[in-house]
């Protein structure tokens, strides 16, 4: 085992730190393929996503994608909800999308099939290949990862929402929904991802020191608007199930809302908060936090940002529509070093499995 962490002390921070390949991987293994497929699926205007977990936060992330881009508006639901909800409403003008890390859990398959029964085109998004979702599914765009061991997933999502990008660009470009010259700065952009999660892996050291300063703290928070609210639920996800620390993610329009009252003086409250159309929004909503003495970490690129924080973490130039790929990895880290200081195996955390094949 220890040969195969390749000198890592834990999978997590191995496959945290594969990120860059990982990404690479996807995007190399998926460029002939994905106009095809993009393609295949352009025609159908009734959408569902599905998954559970942190696939289910890349689902919400496509949800961003498809409005934006493709001018299409998906519902996305857990998979363990749409198996008894949906079943009146598929039919063989209906697409689902199912996004599944495993290919094996319980509830997504049971999407699946539940699609297929209705005549619904099925496009499977997964990481391990030969498993039952690509066996059930009409189509299929693999992840390419590599294996991971970790059960709290870390590169199999930053590869999800790395071909959602590519798949939602290229469907755009086929439907003409979104400017030319925007989608290839996106598509150029996406290339340059590997070297953008490089850049922010050097942040280990510092976010080893915060996690020393606050692991002793009963609550976190994780903000974001628009785009950066599934980082910000993934980022919270990632704390509760190794560190075993509570805590919230949420839109930060929502804290106005109730949240608000448990801020009190020290609370972490970990903002996302890239350039784009939300980051005025986004400060103002950190100012409420401020106010009540909330101890801010946030990732951005503004320095605006910089002055309403007490942490702040300068994060590479990057379109807001992909930046979720390369903000989720200082949140990894985090809850990966909050885990161990606080003596977990962040690679087998209580209660829980790699994957759920039960109901
Ligand atoms: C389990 C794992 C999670 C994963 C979820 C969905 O809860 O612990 O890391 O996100 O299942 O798994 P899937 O394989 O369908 O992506």
């Amino acid at each position: 085992e220890m040969a195969e962490k390749q000198g890592f002390p834990h999978f997590m921070l191995k496959e945290i730190y594969e990120q860059p390949n990982a990404v690479r991987e996807a995007i190399y293994g998926n460029a002939e393929t994905i106009a095809r497929i993009a393609e295949e699926i352009a025609n159908y205007e009734k959408i569902f996503i599905v998954a559970m977990g942190t696939s289910y936060h890349a689902a919400l992330y496509a949800k961003y994608l498809f409005q934006r881009l493709a001018k299409r508006v998906p519902i996305v639901e857990e998979a363990s909800e749409f198996r008894y909800e949906a079943e009146e409403l598929i039919d063989d003008k209906t697409l689902v999308i199912a996004i599944t890390q495993s290919g094996e859990t319980a509830d997504t398959l049971a999407a699946i099939k539940l699609a297929k029964k209705k005549g619904a085109k099925v496009l499977s998004i997964v990481n391990v290949v030969g498993s039952m979702a690509t066996r059930l599914s009409d189509l299929v765009v693999y992840t390419f990862a590599g294996p991971e061991i970790g059960v709290a997933a870390t590169k199999t999502y930053t590869t999800q929402l790395t071909v959602l990008a590519m798949l939602i660009t290229a469907l755009a470009r086929h439907l003409r929904t979104a400017d030319e010259r925007y989608l290839t700065q996106l598509e150029e952009q996406l290339t340059q991802l590997p070297s953008f999660i490089e850049e922010v892996l050097e942040y280990d050291g510092e976010l080893k020191k915060l996690a020393e300063e606050l692991k002793d703290r009963k609550d976190f928070f994780y903000i974001g608007r628009g785009v950066s609210v599934p980082t910000a639920l993934e980022g919270a996800l990632k704390l509760k199930e190794i560190s075993y620390i509570h805590a919230e993610g949420l839109s930060a329009g929502e804290l106005k809302h109730g949240p608000l009252a448990l801020i009190e003086e020290g609370v972490p409250v970990v903002a996302v908060a890239p350039n784009g159309k939300l980051l005025e929004k986004m400060i103002s909503n950190i100012k409420e936090v401020n106010a009540r003495k909330g101890f801010i970490i946030s990732l951005g690129d503004s320095d605006e940002l910089s002055k309403v924080s007490d942490v702040f973490l300068k994060m590479p130039k990057i379109d807001e529509l992909l930046s979720p790929v390369v903000y989720v990895v200082p949140l990894q880290i985090l809850a990966y070093h909050l885990a161990v200081l606080r003596g977990n195996d962040p690679d087998k955390p209580r209660n829980l499995a790699k994957s759920v094949t039960v109901e």
